[in-house]
């Protein structure tokens, strides 16, 4: 996902062009929003963490881009491309370090294991929308 404060700061493009240019193939891919419960249902496992409401506060306030990206070692490489969680620790020339402000306005999302990315991608979208 590119997250809310990706799309208010006018990063979709600047952050597609840095994943394409890093190989990987777009599969899928909308402009959409969340619901409240669309978020709470996507970040389930962080709903015992004190930021749950702020994380879903944020993720609903306006508009996200989701995709489905296919590469070879596609989950580690994403997780290189986009940087550390925090920008203030992604390294530099990452996507974080380039378009993040914070550690909860990270600029965007990336499974963390290809269990995960199946269920993330069943998430968003329907069989029919993946090529
Ligand atoms: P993401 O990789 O999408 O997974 C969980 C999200 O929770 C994370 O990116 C951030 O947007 C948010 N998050 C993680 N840690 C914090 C924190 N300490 N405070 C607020 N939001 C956080």
């Amino acid at each position: 996902m590119l997250k809310p404060d990706a799309v208010e700061n006018g990063h979709i493009g600047g952050i597609l062009d840095k994943i394409t240019s890093a190989g990987f193939k777009i599969v899928a891919m909308k402009y959409t929003q969340l619901s409240k419960r669309d978020a709470q249902a996507f970040y389930a496992i962080h709903k015992e963490r004190p930021f749950f409401g702020e994380l879903v506060d944020f993720m609903t306030r306006g508009p996200i881009v989701s995709a489905i990206l296919e590469k070879d070692n596609a989950v580690e490489d994403f997780r290189a491309l986009i940087g550390a969680t925090n920008p203030a620790d992604a390294a530099e020339g990452t996507i974080r370090k380039l378009f993040a402000t914070s550690i909860a306005e990270n600029a965007v999302h990336g499974s963390d294991s290809d269990e995960n990315a199946a269920i993330e991608g069943a998430f968003h979208f329907a069989g029919r929308e993946i090529f």
